[in-house]
């Protein structure tokens, strides 16, 4: 297939020079992947541990096969490091701005500080004609309104363009998104801006991967768009979930059998925790925000219920917890298997998984976490909580097991085995993944979220399956 073709491009006569300004996550992704695919890159932070460790051949967090590009491109020369934005305006004619948009504290709005200083810093030091291009996840609007700043501060004003390039990588298949996106969308201003992009992410584009073209404001909402409908979908069966606990319905068949339907599909309609990480959360509240701002709040006012439902799930998920044990959680062992928002990854931004152990320990729970990856970021957020090694050690003498991440080494555990080291068989699979029957044949109190909780098959998921 032509996609295995793209690693470690040829370099191309006169392709342009690429500097990627902020090697956090998406940054240092960005970064890596252009000079596998024969470009040489710049790598630009006002972090010089992250650049340090970055030049020595090691990516400061958790993401399979990156570590191995990394090194792909470091061997091959094309890729380089710095903290200095004077060699950086020097080097690029296409410079991708990756830092980060967190929530402003005390707000629902999107930081915009890293953002304007970097395109600032860069701006008031390009001499030549360059193209900047943002791929921070940012409001409506703030594409205009940087290219108004840019150019009052660069020495050569409006030769200076700006471009908008929106990113949608997953975490845990960051080098397969970025390399093999579902599509590219380029923001652009001009025919020139449009002509830059198209030769710098022509590997991609020979690929036949759909590009999207449009003006700077489209551009950034697609993405807003984008998370938005994700984070839409996956309450939408969390909110059936709701109806499911009361109703004595299972959300499992459910989920299933609306997936068979093509217009709705499976994907993002896994019922369960719900959705956290360093996008979905923060990128719905600024959405709404800039909504509000713009006066047209009231359009997706709804995503405030997507939110609220979201965060519903964890207090459910300490009520289901509560019940189980009797009534009350204090001094209760609990068994925490996860902390990270999501499998094959170390970040506890906004983890779900997190939430509920804080929550447990703030009601009285003597809570013990294992994570495969992200014990340590975990303990940095909640230092408050134990934090073990194994599996084995987690669950030893637990009153009750929750599954909060669904890493595959939960998945795949043995009931029986677990159940030898526990002190009581009660568990709570918060992701719908593990085996029900097989856990209740070997003694469990099983629970799931949105699912009775003695299973009796209907007679109708077998018509579904
Ligand atoms: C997301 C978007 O997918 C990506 O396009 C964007 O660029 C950044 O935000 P990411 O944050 O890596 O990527 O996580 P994603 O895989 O989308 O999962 C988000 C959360 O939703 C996780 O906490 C996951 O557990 C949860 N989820 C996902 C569900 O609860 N149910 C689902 O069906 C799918």
């Amino acid at each position: 297939m032509a996609t295995q073709n793209l690693d470690l491009v040829t370099p191309r006569v006169g392709s342009p020079r690429i500097t990627v300004i902020g090697t956090g996550y998406l940054g240092a992704t960005h970064a890596i992947c252009m000079a596998v695919l024969g470009y040489d890159v710049l790598g630009v932070d006002v972090d010089p541990a992250k650049i340090d460790a970055l030049a020595s051949g090691r990516v400061p967090f958790y993401e399979p096969g990156l570590p191995e590009k990394l090194r792909e491109a470091l061997d091959a020369g094309r890729l380089r490091f710095t903290t200095d934005f004077d060699e950086a305006a020097a080097f690029g004619d296409v410079h991708f701005v990756c830092v980060g948009t967190p929530q402003a504290p005390g707000s629902h709005a999107a930081d915009l500080r890293y953002v304007d200083s970097a395109f600032t810093e860069l701006a008031r030091r390009i001499t030549r004609k360059a193209l900047l291009v943002g791929k921070s996840t940012v409001p409506v609007g703030t594409a205009d309104r940087l290219t108004a700043l840019v150019q009052e501060v660069s020495p050569i004003g409006t030769e200076l363009e700006l471009a908008w390039n929106p990113e949608f990588l997953r975490e845990g298949f960051a080098v397969e998104d970025t390399l093999h996106p579902d599509r590219l969308v380029f923001g652009v201003a001009s025919e020139w801006a449009e002509e830059q992009l198209r030769r710098v992410f022509r590997p991609i584009l020979e690929e036949g991967t759909p590009l999207v073209v449009g003006d700077l404001p489209t551009a950034e909402l697609v993405k807003a768009a984008a998370n938005s409908f994700l984070a839409t979908k996956i309450s939408y069966i969390n909110a059936m979930a709701e109806i499911c606990e009361t109703t004595g319905a299972d959300v499992t068949v459910l989920a299933e059998a609306l997936s068979h339907d093509a217009r709705i599909g499976g994907k993002f309609l896994k019922p369960g925790l719900g959705f956290g990480g360093g996008c979905l959360p923060k990128d719905i509240r600024a959405f709404r925000h800039r909504a509000e701002e713009l006066g047209v709040g009231d359009a997706i006012s709804f995503l405030d219920q997507v939110d609220q439902i979201n965060l519903r799930r964890r207090s459910r998920t300490v009520d289901l917890a509560r019940e189980l044990v009797g009534g009350s959680l204090d001094g209760v062992k609990v068994a925490a298997l996860g902390a990270a928002f999501k499998p094959n990854s170390d970040d506890v931004r906004d983890a779900p998984a997190l939430d509920v152990a804080r929550m447990l320990y703030l009601e009285g729970a003597n809570v013990v976490v294992y994570d495969p990856e992200a014990n340590v970021n975990a303990h940095r957020v909640y230092p408050d909580l134990d934090y073990v090694e194994s599996l084995a050690e987690v669950v030893d003498g637990a009153d009750v097991v929750l599954l909060l991440t669904e890493w595959d080494e939960f998945r795949d555990a043995d009931p029986a085995a677990l159940g030898v080291l526990v002190a009581e068989r009660r568990i709570i699979d918060t992701r719908n993944v593990l085996d029900a029957e097989a856990y209740r044949s070997a003694g469990w109190t099983y629970r799931a979220l949105g699912r009775p909780a003695a299973v009796e098959v209907p007679a109708e998921s077998e018509a579904v399956a």
